[in-house]
């Protein structure tokens, strides 16, 4: 399916936003997480009510992993093997499609001081082997994209981090993606991404910026075309207090920006991953992001990455209020992307600051104001 208005060709709700179980480091789960098929039939839902194109998933979303059966996915005794195909018998009915296959590198203790980069070599080994078993899931889903968020590969402590061996050891991982789509022929692939972040879950992250991405993925990587960026806007950026509108044109100039992580952010806090608009700030920043990609007539996949908040969540509506939100980020990006379409490109100004003023009337229709001498 497609949407392809503007510059949106297709709009994606992530399996791990919608089962948000919305706890945070001062408080347990306040809604039960649904089984992943329950969760693709939500999925099903949004696509058949025009509010979503796509989707996309780690790993661990659908089914479970466990090392010591680390190719389940491939034997059709397994409940993995099962699983995944009730899975997509739903998605497909609804004709929803798979923007990304996302490896958890995070979730599981084994990989608490990392994933492609911790320093144990047995523990990278398991890692590359979670990355193989998710693109040949994501082969199988004909997802778009492999995602590599820089998650738990981070520090603490810079004096025993191995700071010769960290960008060797990431760069192995993510040519190991791109060996392993290439030795199994796997034409599904447009392409992977490195989702940057600054810090959370580590105290700081090796790949914290959009910038630091693009660099890793240029200077160090044997297939750089192949890699490109997904920024999550605002979220990641601002908690470095990076601007959104900066961040895509960057990325669009280099042909790195592949699609975008959606959300809001007050910006400097923790990763708060607000539905996109919603929130004390944020919205100007948004509105003059899509005002951007228009300018330069980018068109790619919007895929909400936030859940509802906590303050909202209902445990004892568990699906409806998760229907809500789905349509709350539709209604959302709708909105944005209307107030951008509204914003005329300054002619002749009288300064920097009045031509900012009628961006501003121009988004909100706000005729002249009548100001008293
Ligand atoms: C969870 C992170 O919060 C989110 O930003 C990221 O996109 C996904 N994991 C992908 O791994
Ligand atoms: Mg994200």
């Amino acid at each position: 399916m497609r949407y392809d208005s503007g510059c949106v060709s297709q709009r994606s709700m992530p399996f791990w936003c919608v089962n948000s179980p919305l706890s945070d480091p001062f408080g347990g789960p306040v809604m039960e997480k649904l089984d992943s098929l329950e969760v693709a039939r939500l999925m099903a839902w949004a696509g058949r009510e025009g509010l979503i194109e796509a989707t996309s998933y780690h790993d661990d979303d659908l089914v479970k992993w466990d090392p010591a059966h680390p190719e389940d996915d491939l034997d059709p005794a397994s409940d993995t093997y099962k699983k995944l195909r009730e899975i997509k018998a739903v998605l497909d009915e609804a004709g929803l499609e798979i923007n990304s296959s996302i490896t958890n590198l995070h979730g599981h203790s084994m990989f608490r001081d990392g994933g492609l980069c911790n320093p144990d070599p047995e523990i990278r080994r398991l890692a590359q082997m979670k990355v193989a078993r998710t693109l040949r899931i994501g082969q199988f889903f004909n997802a778009k994209y492999f995602v590599y968020w820089v998650a738990r590969d981070g520090f603490e402590v810079p004096v025993i981090t191995q700071w010769d061996q960290v960008y060797e050891n990431l760069a192995a991982g993510l040519d190991f993606v791109t060996d392993y789509i290439e030795k199994e022929k796997m034409t599904n692939y447009l392409g992977a991404t490195v989702e940057p972040k600054p810090n959370e879950p580590r105290g700081q992250m090796f790949l914290p910026t959009s910038g630091h991405a693009a660099g890793f993925i240029c200077g160090k990587l044997k297939k750089p075309d192949f890699w490109g960026v997904n920024p999550e806007l605002l979220q990641h950026e601002s908690m470095a207090l990076m601007n959104a509108v900066m961040t895509v044109s960057y990325l669009i100039s280099l042909n790195k920006l592949k699609f975008i992580h959606f959300g809001s952010q007050i910006k400097a806090q923790f990763d708060n991953d607000f539905p996109p608009l919603v929130g004390p700030e944020g919205l100007k920043e948004t509105v003059m992001m899509f005002y951007a990609l228009k300018q330069l007539k980018w068109q790619g996949v919007i895929e909400y990455d936030c859940h509802m908040l906590r303050s909202e969540g209902t445990p004892q509506d568990a699906v409806n209020s998760r229907k809500q939100f789905i349509v709350d980020c539709t209604t959302a990006l709708a909105m944005a992307l209307e107030l951008a379409d509204r914003i005329k490109t300054p002619g002749v100004y009288a300064s920097q600051s009045s031509a900012d003023l009628q961006s501003i009337r121009d988004m909100c229709n706000l005729p002249e104001v009548k100001i008293t001498r």
